[in-house]
């Protein structure tokens, strides 16, 4: 696996596979490398011949009370885990690279930003978005592999996508989760043991949901509520638990197929994300 840090190293090993008609794919990730990761570079694996995996704590997407200073760094032992999942390249930048004190652009996607995470977190859509729009015109792949798990995050990219006509095919992989259920996520580190218990009662609150839907009840608003109780009981505090339209986020309605059910929820002081999609 090849290491670089600096844009012009980036460039010239890619630039290098293009002319030999290679396909190229990128993982981006802000590091501190779980099973979930890997997966992504395991799907970017059988899809192109060659892979990049970016490792960037992006500060422009942490918000000024976030844990962007104490966010994991990780990076000997995410090296050596990208190894042994044969990606090709592992681009490294410092974030002077990446952003010079003069930045006066950024992308947003109006609308998506501001909702369900986007709603807690000011800017941190801005950030993501902006962060990807670089790595993209950095590496210029022809797929781009992000996980499911952030659902929100992987619609805002695919309408910066398509809204900015960015010629990449983007996959989405499936959440990677413990055994109990567990979304796996880099932020779990910060639980304690009882909050560890607790935490996969998120993932069992989206299946009650998604049950009561299969099983045709009626109003998901009552839904929402019941289960936002039931989270409230076990000890979580809840931010958001929507039953929207999986296509654009949109609260969902009786009329379509395509669900997504979208949870976050702080156990003490970590905040934990999950969804639950499928179609009816
Ligand atoms: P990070 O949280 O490191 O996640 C990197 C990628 O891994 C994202 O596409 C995320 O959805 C995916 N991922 C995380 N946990 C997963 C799990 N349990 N199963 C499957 N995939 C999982 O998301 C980011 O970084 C950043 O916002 C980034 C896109 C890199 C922009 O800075």
């Amino acid at each position: 696996m090849i290491i670089v840090n600096s844009i012009l190293d980036l460039r010239t090993a890619i630039s290098a596979w293009k002319q030999s008609g290679l396909s190229v794919a990128l993982v981006p990730t802000m590091g501190n490398l779980h099973a979930g990761h890997l997966k992504l570079v395991n799907s970017a694996k059988q899809k192109a011949d060659k892979v990049v995996v970016s490792i960037f704590v992006n500060p422009t997407q942490f918000g000024v009370n976030e844990d962007f200073s104490s966010y994991p760094r990780t990076e000997q032992e995410d090296q050596l885990k990208l190894a042994t999942e044969n990606a090709d390249l592992l681009f490294l930048p410092a974030i002077t690279d990446i952003y010079s004190a003069n930045t006066l652009t950024a992308v947003n996607v109006t609308g998506l930003s501001d909702i369900y995470c986007g709603a807690s977190r000011p800017g941190h859509f801005s950030g993501v978005a902006t962060i990807v729009c670089k790595l993209f015109n950095l590496v210029q792949p022809d797929i781009a592999v992000f996980g499911l798990k952030d659902f929100q995050q992987f619609t805002v990219i695919k309408t910066m996508v398509r809204d900015l006509n960015i010629p990449i095919e983007l996959i989405g992989v499936d959440t990677q989760r413990e055994e109990n259920g567990l979304a796996m996520s880099s932020r779990n580190n910060y639980l304690t043991d009882l909050e560890r218990q607790l935490a996969p009662q998120l993932y069992q609150a989206l299946g009650i949901a998604q049950s009561a839907i299969l099983v045709g009840q009626h109003s998901y608003a009552d839904i929402e509520q019941q289960v936002l109780q039931t989270l409230k009981n076990a000890g979580f505090i809840p931010d958001y638990f929507a039953i929207c339209c999986s296509h654009d986020l949109s609260p969902a309605t009786k009329q379509d197929k395509d669900i997504v059910i979208l949870a976050a929820a702080k156990l003490g002081t970590t905040r934990l994300i999950d969804n639950i999609y499928f179609s009816l």
